[in-house]
């Protein structure tokens, strides 16, 4: 997979970062009267992380970009271009990624701007710095692509049991330390459909949620297609599949569709054969890279680079260039499918880019706290002055209020004494 030609170009770091507080599948589903099961078990998910009124798009972002370089020691003089992928911008003109540029002090030498096409931004992000690196314009820099968002569905939605919030961070640059990625195993799908969307006057997505299930599908397919070109083959040496999880379930789900376009046929789960095939096949490249989703909910941008980061905090010597592919999903529609290949590196960073232990502290909300948050979050736009203590928010940074109808950030605890990286 690698050219001789070119250096290798991809994934150089990753870390994520979570609100502070979550709520627990069964609590919710006990208040919304459904089988606790509905939740855990039929779509999958553990707990939700829910955003507080201090914590948006642009603290999300700056935290994992903040990580990513630290954890990774990438100095910030080499960012020169900043992407910023998410549908849950703070600003009808100002990017996310110009405020993300002014708190981590990255040099003014920099192409700075956000991307949206629902879960796909930064999907785009990535692929447009993979280009750049590869068509020499990078003279050496990286490229800094951040995948944040605050997914909300509203109270008492279908959608509701699949929020979350989080941002996650990648370095792209040359002989990347933790994924390489070819542009010849790229490929992209496009189709118009109205499966999820947000009305500029809405906070909260629309969503055709089981026909959001169907055009996510066939993307899948087309977009498979397109990357791979009929070379299925390159299926059975696969070491993880990675796909957009908006909940667990839609893994599975994307996973029998690409054994379907594997072997050319339906798989149907209620024979025994085909049952244990997939099972077989799931639980080898799929099930092991899901227990962060599990955790955070959906993310959007972030969802699927959330598996990935799963994938590396488990990753083994012996998993040397071996191929992955990933499927980045957006709603409206707009797909990629990729192959990646582990770094022989990879293995050293495996500690590093484990959440586990931030994840672990995070506040458990009864679905009172988690009710009043959502209405403090609504009000939070307009909001002159913010406490972030009244969050549970102590350290980091938080958005404090807007005065002027300029937003204001406020770098925290010991985080003040040294806002930038
Ligand atoms: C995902 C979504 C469509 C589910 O909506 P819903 O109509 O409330 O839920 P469903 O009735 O389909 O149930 C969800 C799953 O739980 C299962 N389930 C229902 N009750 C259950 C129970 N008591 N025990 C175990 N499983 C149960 C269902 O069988 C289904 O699983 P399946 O799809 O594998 O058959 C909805 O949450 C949504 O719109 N989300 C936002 C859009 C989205 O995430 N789209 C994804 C593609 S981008």
């Amino acid at each position: 997979m690698t050219d001789s030609h070119h250096p290798p170009v991809g994934i150089d770091a990753l870390a994520l970062a979570c609100p502070k507080a979550f709520i627990a599948m069964d609590t919710l589903a006990e208040a919304r009267g459904v089988p606790s099961a509905k939740y855990t078990q039929g779509l999958g998910q553990e707990k939700m992380a829910i955003a507080s009124p201090v914590e948006d798009t642009v603290t999300l972002a700056t935290a994992a970009a903040r990580r990513a370089l630290e954890t990774f020691d990438v100095d910030p003089q080499s960012i020169g271009t900043l992407i910023v992928g998410t549908e849950t911008g703070v600003d009808h003109s100002k990017p996310v990624a110009v405020y993300v540029h002014e708190l981590l002090g990255l040099p003014e030498r920099c192409r700075t701007f956000e991307t949206k096409h629902a879960c796909y931004g930064a999907s785009a992000g990535l692929t447009t710095s993979l280009d750049w690196i590869a068509s020499g314009r990078a003279r050496g820099q990286k490229a800094l692509v951040i995948a944040a968002d605050i997914a909300s569905y509203g109270l008492n939605t279908p959608g509701e049991p699949t929020q979350g919030a989080g941002a996650v961070a990648m370095v792209i640059g040359e002989h990347p330390r933790l994924l390489r990625i070819h542009p010849n195993t790229i490929g992209d799908y496009t189709r118009q459909v109205m499966d999820f969307w947000r009305p500029l006057y809405s906070k909260y997505a629309l969503a055709d949620g089981h026909y959001s299930i169907e055009c996510y599908l066939e993307a899948l397919a087309g977009a498979r297609a397109a990357a791979l070109d009929g070379g299925d083959e390159v299926f059975d040496e696969l070491l993880a599949c990675l796909y957009h999880v908006p909940f667990v379930k839609m893994a599975h789900k994307a996973h029998r569709k690409e054994l379907e376009c594997v072997h050319h046929r339906p798989f149907d789960l209620d024979t025994a054969d085909d049952q244990a095939r997939f099972d077989a096949s799931y639980q080898r490249l799929v099930a092991p890279w899901l227990s962060l989703n599990a955790q955070v909910g959906n993310i959007y941008t972030g969802s699927l680079y959330l598996a990935l980061m799963d994938l590396i905090r488990q990753s083994q010597a012996s998993w040397a260039d071996r191929r992955v592919s990933l499927f980045s999903y957006g709603s409206g529609c707009g797909a990629t499918y990729m192959l990646g290949q582990i770094a022989p590196s990879a293995h050293q960073w495996a500690g590093h880019c484990d959440p586990q232990a931030d994840l672990d502290q995070r506040r458990r909300l009864s679905v009172g706290e988690y009710e009043a948050m959502i209405a403090a979050v609504e009000r939070a736009e307009r909001a002159e002055k913010l406490d972030p203590s009244d969050w549970g928010v102590l350290e980091g940074l938080a958005y404090v209020g807007t005065q002027d109808h300029q937003r204001q950030y406020r770098w925290l605890g010991r985080d003040a004494l040294t806002p930038a990286v």
